[in-house]
């Protein structure tokens, strides 16, 4: 889709981008693409054209395959320690530096990208990490001493090496931090991201194919509150029809186009 409303698409936007007083970018896998990291649903080096997500990313498939499952994420997480920040993510946390409290980042990437061109490039973007983060790691079970105020839960970081590791107190397994299929998100992540979502005056959709819920879900919020909804991808997505307008190209030439040096 697009708006022939916008003649001067950057322009426009690139004046709507300064003048706002909030901002939100809807993150997903293709932000991430440019630095290395496989995407999900593109056909051919999409993870899951080449593995089964209910395998691999749901709690039934750890608890029949744990090693298997563990195995596949300590691969991916190897990806993420190697693969760098781009231009893109770069351009965002400039413009988050330059207009502290402005941004919010809502990303549905479990890499640390975002908040390591933060750390390089400048602070100042709130970033909600809705999916967890791949490079943290959790009790499969509840802890039986949670149960107990007299003692402290185990800690995962004492965890006997392993694939997975174990508690070597109670044989509690740890899992990646993520969230897998048929989880709820973090209640208070996904209530930031409404919020945020429903007070922004722009959303940049970026890299993402709109498909998994409720974070597609956050375009139409913010699109329904009156927010100026812009999608950045290199093909269609589900939720293009939410978007005043369509920019077709990639993360790390489209938001250096739009942010730099606003
Ligand atoms: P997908 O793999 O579904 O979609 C990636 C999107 O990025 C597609 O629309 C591509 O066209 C686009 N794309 C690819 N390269 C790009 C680039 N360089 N610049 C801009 N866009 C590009 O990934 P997500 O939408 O993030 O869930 O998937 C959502 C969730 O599904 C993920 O968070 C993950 C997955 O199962 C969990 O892990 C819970």
């Amino acid at each position: 889709m697009r708006d022939r409303r916008y003649a001067h698409p950057f322009r426009d936007l690139r004046a709507k981008l300064r003048e706002a007083s909030s901002v939100c970018v809807l993150s997903g896998a293709g932000m991430s693409a440019e630095s290395g990291i496989p995407t999900f649903r593109d056909a051919q080096t999409g993870l899951w054209a080449n593995f089964d997500p209910m395998q691999l990313a749901s709690e039934a498939g750890f608890r029949a395959d744990p090693q298997r499952v563990w195995d596949w994420y300590q691969m991916r997480r190897d990806g993420v320690r190697q693969a760098a920040p781009h231009a893109g993510h770069v351009a965002l946390a400039r413009y988050a530096a330059r207009h502290p409290g402005r941004l919010t980042i809502l990303t549905q990437n479990v890499d640390d990208l975002h908040q390591r061109a933060a750390a390089q490039a400048g602070e100042g973007a709130r970033i909600v990490a809705l999916h967890g983060s791949i490079l943290s790691d959790r009790w499969l079970d509840a802890c039986p001493r949670d149960e107990d105020l007299m003692r402290r839960p185990c800690d995962p970081s004492r965890a006997e090496p392993g694939h997975p590791p174990r508690c070597p107190d109670c044989g509690n397994r740890l899992r990646p931090g993520v969230v897998w299929f048929g989880e709820s998100l973090d209640y208070r992540d996904l209530t930031a991201a409404e919020e945020a979502a429903s007070a922004c005056d722009v959303m940049l959709v970026v890299g993402t194919s709109g498909t998994v819920w409720p974070a597609a879900g956050l375009a139409a919020r913010a699109r329904h509150a009156g927010a100026h909804v812009v999608i950045l991808n290199t093909q269609a997505s589900e939720i293009d029809d939410e978007a005043h307008i369509v920019l077709t190209g990639s993360a790390a030439t489209l938001l250096p186009r739009l942010l730099d040096p606003l």
